[in-house]
């Protein structure tokens, strides 16, 4: 496998102060402010160690007062084949955050690991790799839309890299980015949770994965976000796992790592939204 290269947010000033999706209750986080930011300070720190055990190479984003939610890096943008197309975010409340990620990526342009960064045009929302998950085995994108990003944002992201891209109806505010309900694994395998999409949606997921690929995740494990993982090589990382979705994805020959990031759930994220892969590449690229 070659060097995966991540981008990471460290958590200073992760908090819970508004509202935009089910997950979020400021005043909960209020009454416990100070536990939870050390937990997920030492959370994050643990994610840190295992991603760089397992080998990757993980580059950081400066920390903003006031933006708690510049951790999760996956919203930042969709990188693939060394271009980059950067967040356009469906809330105020996030909007602040895509400067700092353009600034990043323009700085990573400009020591040659990027060739081309863009933002998103304007007239479509569309919330990076958190809404758009790349299936390697399947050369194609998977986007999610409904929620925060807009279904005609499948066009944008066709057009700029050339890419099939498959945009999925997300009919669940629980699961509102992509990768809080699907994930691609290395083997081809798809974990997934079918709630979270429409009829059609499901469908079509079924019909390009081929059943025998499809691993549903019980809803237990979807409500605690497990599903939001991160997959390198045989290895994924994870907040928690039930002992039946832990063996449904040993059987399939993967090595699960549990880590106590499960305060990131409080803000509607977990393991995949923390990281930011800068390093994919498709088979027509
Ligand atoms: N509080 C953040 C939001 O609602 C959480 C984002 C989680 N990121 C993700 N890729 N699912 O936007």
């Amino acid at each position: 496998m070659p060097q995966p290269t991540i981008m990471m947010c460290k958590p200073v000033h992760f908090e819970v102060t508004y509202k935009i999706n089910p997950w979020m209750t400021p005043d909960e986080w209020a009454e416990n402010s100070l536990a939870l930011a050390l937990e997920s300070s030492d959370g994050w720190d643990r994610l840190v160690e295992t991603l760089g055990s397992l080998g990757a190479n993980l580059l950081f984003v400066d920390p903003q007062p006031g933006l708690p939610d510049l951790v999760f890096t996956a919203n930042a943008a969709i990188v693939m084949d060394g271009k980059a197309l950067v967040a356009r975010f469906r809330h105020p409340e996030r909007q602040g955050e895509e400067p700092f990620y353009l600034a990043f990526l323009e700085a990573l342009k400009a020591q040659g690991l990027l060739t081309q960064v863009e933002m998103t045009p304007e007239s479509v929302c569309l919330e990076g790799a958190g809404d758009c998950v790349w299936d390697t085995q399947r050369n194609l994108f998977w986007m999610g839309y409904g929620q925060r990003s807009d279904q005609a944002a499948a066009r944008a992201v066709g057009d700029f890299f050339g890419l099939e891209t498959i945009p999925l109806e997300l009919i669940d505010p629980r699961y509102y980015h992509m990768d809080t309900a699907l994930v691609p694994l290395s083997g081809g395998e798809i974990v997934y949770y079918p709630g979270a999409f429409s009829a059609a949606g499901q469908a079509v997921v079924a019909e390009r994965a081929g059943r025998h690929n499809l691993i549903a995740a019980p809803e237990e494990d979807a409500a605690r976000l497990s599903v939001n993982l991160v997959n390198l090589d045989r290895d994924i990382v994870l907040a928690t796992a039930t002992d039946r979705f832990q063996s449904m994805i040993e059987e399939r020959g993967y090595r699960l790592h549990k880590l106590p990031i499960s305060s990131f759930s409080k803000s509607g994220g977990s393991a995949f939204c923390l990281t930011l892969r800068l390093d994919r590449t498709s088979k027509t690229g």
